[in-house]
């Protein structure tokens, strides 16, 4: 079984600063790093660390040298990552004191998919590999519909969410990892204590897993019901915290782990990388965390 995470490659601009800038303000930070970013780099990364075998595929511009180095020191597959003469795709990222982010996304390369390029790339994979995707691409609906085709197991985590993914056929998606604003809109339901029953009502064939923020998290697949609370840390800086917890979650999967260990490990893994600064350069290895979850006891 192999493991294709199709999606996007970011260059974080990242910001502190003492608060998030509100409108109208003029705000001047203390300090600013180039960080590399992306969802869809983010979760490679993660699996990497984690020990998966991922084949990461997207499209960096004329800025995403770092990127790709980024992918090959994590030990990512990069043969299917394509460059352009282009902008590439990228953020503009304020961190606060309390480690509490906001984004501002340019698609760029991200945004460049071609049909005939998911075709090169779907056709190196085939039954029971994993197709892991975020919201961050174009072609999202294509790429499902092709991959489905292939009886890949398409996992999805539907962020940030937007009217892109109303267009694609989720019924396709056999594991959804989404936190409750995604929930709410998936689902087109506010009552965050059903979101769960709501999310599996709408799509009964898959599972789920619920990220609750400082409230844990919860898998669900209509048989199998599991919480897993957070670890408790200072954060630093939140960036990629989802992205890890992806990452380390499927990686557990791939694994056959249970679904008590997966979230487990995830929730560590996360609680790790919001200790530290940016998006790739947080996330921990494999041996960090069990490390860490063998010091828990
Ligand atoms: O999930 C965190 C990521 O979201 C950042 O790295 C940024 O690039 C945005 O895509």
């Amino acid at each position: 079984m192999k493991v294709l995470n199709y999606g996007s490659l970011n260059v974080d601009h990242t910001y502190s600063v003492q608060h998030i800038v509100v409108g109208g303000e003029t705000l001047s930070s203390y300090e600013m790093h180039d960080y590399c970013g992306g969802k869809g780099l983010n979760q490679s990364v993660a699996l990497a660390k984690a020990g998966v075998d991922v084949w990461h595929a997207g499209i960096i511009g004329n800025d995403g040298e770092m990127l790709l180095d980024a992918c090959k020191e994590a030990g990512v597959h990069t043969e299917f990552i394509r460059q352009l003469d282009v902008h590439g795709g990228h953020t503009i990222i304020q961190v606060d004191e309390k480690g509490q982010n906001c984004i501002i996304l340019y698609g760029g390369t991200n945004q460049m998919q071609t049909e005939a390029f998911a075709d090169e790339v779907l056709s190196h994979f085939e039954a029971g590999d994993y197709l892991v995707l975020q919201n961050e691409i174009n072609l999202l609906g294509y790429i499902i519909d092709r991959a489905y085709e292939r009886g890949m197991k398409i996992i999805m985590n539907p962020s940030p969410y937007n009217e892109s993914l109303d267009a694609c056929d989720l019924s396709k998606v056999s594991l959804f990892l989404v936190n409750e604003i995604e929930a709410a809109q998936i689902t087109g339901n506010q009552d965050a204590d059903h979101a769960l029953d709501a999310l599996h009502e709408k799509f009964p064939e898959a599972a789920f897993v619920l990220t609750l923020g400082s409230d844990g998290a919860w898998y669900y697949d209509g048989k199998q019901k599991v919480f897993q609370d957070i670890f408790p840390v200072q954060a630093v800086d939140t960036t990629a915290a989802g992205d890890t917890f992806t990452g380390f979650f499927i990686s557990k999967l791939a694994e056959g782990a249970d679904i008590p260990d997966a979230l487990r490990t995830a929730a560590k893994a996360s609680s790790i990388a919001v200790t530290r600064e940016g998006a790739v350069p947080s996330i921990p290895t494999k041996e960090e965390v069990l490390l860490s979850l063998k010091e828990e006891g």
